[in-house]
């Protein structure tokens, strides 16, 4: 078996991430900032994660919140300054956290000067910097193939009355791809890119990275009706998605980030299935420490490995079951072994928020919270789950979120209050509710740029934090023993259950050993498991005497040899 002392940094390490615009506002205009994050630094410490990864905070006209870039080497007004994003660097490290950036690399906004000047005729210097392409008929406006947008409602192709052309545009129309064929364009993004990591961030999120590599010659996608996490649709994406060229980018990018530092770590929002995703990967392989060639078959002939982790969305749409978690968590031990870390994720900016999956139960969400915490891989929360915060109900007519506001707004509020999916985002991405003060102690401003969830004098960091029993304690107590319990940095292995409701699994390191049993069940459940000790409960009802254990509904315990 491989020595497993012999692992990357980031290896099982627990990412907080942190929306600026919601997290914490400094200055009282009613917007969160990078100031407002570096006071709250030690508060992210305290909670006991490892990497604080920070969504986009670059100069952008926020149509997307961030996601869409005007520049990459500034920072947006309303966040701060170029010198307080250093700051925040510098002092995260002497705290002894590390950094993580959110990358948009597939596309800027429609007002990055770059684009502006592309879009301005056909033949500037930039001209062949983003994905334009002639249409097609007599009258050339016939777009110029069948792409679709990433939810597959709309063509992602945009007319440039200018270039009389399109241009491709994978998410939002103000959101134009970049043609990262074009050398000189591929030249500044990796040039930025190691700007940062010069300035000493440890690694990047990449944002949709799988649909950055296009078809080279614009083949139209094929007639496959399936379903994937964005819903329904009846073309594929086989040449707008996770193409091969695209797997060749992760690695020349690990190769340049090598350039720098060697132990950045990259983390790929792509989807796909769990080879595909394995592509981005590199088996057997933990880049930044080993150069060992590819497992045959993976990685289509390179010999490094491209990105390191990649999120893995299952649990975003979780059925909260045993047999869930059971199939899926077995699946990806076999898909995803050691040297290679699955990625859980239950919540992010885009999401519904894990309560409202679970009817707001918090005794659910303490199960979920043990589960996520004692699994074999990379674990990402999202800032406000610690403190269970529940999606916000804000109708789709009076959205910001672009997405809601361009596709959604005819939705029927009947219906768009029955979907468990939110279809707004901003109910995902109120304030942080840090206190029961005024606007939850976000801001000072008289109106935070969003709503503040009104369940915000009962629901917030300060009444939890005094509370042993509340959620966020449970969140800090599993984060302490997850770092200094080895068998948590060892293997995973699901064990068979007398009771199909209680999901039980093994974690083990050396002599090191951790049984985590989870009742997913409304009913209490009592199983015979062999003399360990109980090292925590999320319930204080919970009891383990003379081998046998007796799990209240929905609570689990973890027993270990020591
Ligand atoms: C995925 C991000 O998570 C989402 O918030 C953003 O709108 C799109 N990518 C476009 O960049």
């Amino acid at each position: 078996m491989r020595d497993i002392s012999f692992k990357p940094w980031w290896h099982d390490k627990v990412i907080y991430q942190v929306y600026p615009r919601s997290f914490y506002d400094s200055n009282g205009d009613g917007f969160g900032d990078i100031r407002g994050i570096i006071q709250k630094l030690d508060y992210i410490v305290d909670l006991g994660v490892d990497i604080v990864w920070i969504s986009p905070f670059f100069k952008s006209p926020q149509r997307d919140f961030g996601y869409d870039v005007s520049s990459y080497l500034d920072v947006s007004e309303e966040y701060g300054t170029l010198n307080d994003i250093f700051e925040l660097i510098e002092v995260a490290h002497a705290k002894g956290l590390k950094v993580m950036f959110d990358l948009v690399l597939n596309h800027t906004s429609d007002e990055h000067p770059w684009f502006i000047q592309a879009n301005s005729s056909k033949d500037n210097p930039k001209s062949n910097w983003y994905v334009f392409a002639d249409g097609k008929g007599s009258s050339g406006k016939k777009h110029p193939n069948n792409w679709r947008c990433d939810l597959q409602l709309k063509s992602g192709w945009q007319w440039s009355e200018n270039r009389q052309q399109f241009y491709f545009a994978t998410f939002l129309p103000f959101q134009p791809d970049l043609n990262w064929r074009n050398r000189e364009l591929k030249s500044e993004m990796f040039s930025m890119i190691q700007f940062w990591l010069k300035k000493g961030v440890d690694g990047f999120r990449l944002d949709i990275f799988g649909a950055i590599m296009k078809d080279e010659k614009l083949r139209s996608n094929k007639f496959r009706p399936s379903i994937d996490p964005n819903g329904p649709h009846l073309i594929d994406k086989r040449y707008t998605l996770n193409t091969s060229e695209n797997f060749q980018l992760a690695y020349e990018l690990r190769a340049k980030c090598d350039e720098i530092n060697p132990q950045a770590v990259l983390i790929g929002e792509v989807f796909g299935s769990d080879k595909v995703l394995k592509n981005y990967l590199g088996e057997n392989s933990p880049s930044s420490i080993s150069s060992s060639p590819m497992v045959d078959g993976v990685g289509e002939g390179f010999t490094t490995p491209g990105l390191n982790l990649v999120f893995l969305f299952d649990f975003l749409t979780f059925k909260y079951s045993a047999e869930f978690f059971r199939k899926k968590i077995n699946n990806y031990e076999k898909q995803f072994p050691d040297p290679l870390q699955p990625t859980y994720v239950f919540e992010n900016h885009d999401r519904s928020r894990l309560m409202g999956r679970l009817n707001n139960n918090v005794d659910k969400a303490r199960n979920l919270a043990l589960l996520q915490l004692t699994l074999r891989g990379v674990v990402t929360l999202y800032q406000g789950q610690e403190i269970g915060m529940e999606n916000t109900y804000i109708p789709l007519k009076k959205a910001q979120d672009p997405i809601a506001r361009d596709y959604f707004y005819w939705i029927p509020e009947v219906i768009n209050k029955r979907i468990t999916e939110r279809l707004n985002r901003d109910e995902v991405r109120t304030p942080m509710q840090w206190n029961a003060e005024d606007n939850s102690g976000f801001t000072t401003a008289a109106k935070p740029w969003l709503m503040v969830n009104s369940n915000y004098r009962r629901l917030n960091v300060f009444y939890q934090q005094n509370d042993p029993r509340s959620l966020i304690n449970l969140y800090k107590n599993l984060l302490d023993i997850r770092k200094r319990n080895k068998a948590f940095s060892g293997s995973l292995k699901i064990l068979e259950s007398e009771n199909t409701d209680v999901l039980v699994y093994l974690r083990n390191y050396q002599d090191q050993e951790a049984v985590i049993c989870i009742n997913f069940s409304d009913n209490p459940a009592e199983i015979k498991i062999e003399s360990k000790k109980l090292i925590f409960s999320n319930n204080d009802k919970c009891c383990y005497a003379d081998g046998l254990l007796k799990l209240p509904p929905n609570s689990g315990v973890i027993l270990a040899n020591r």
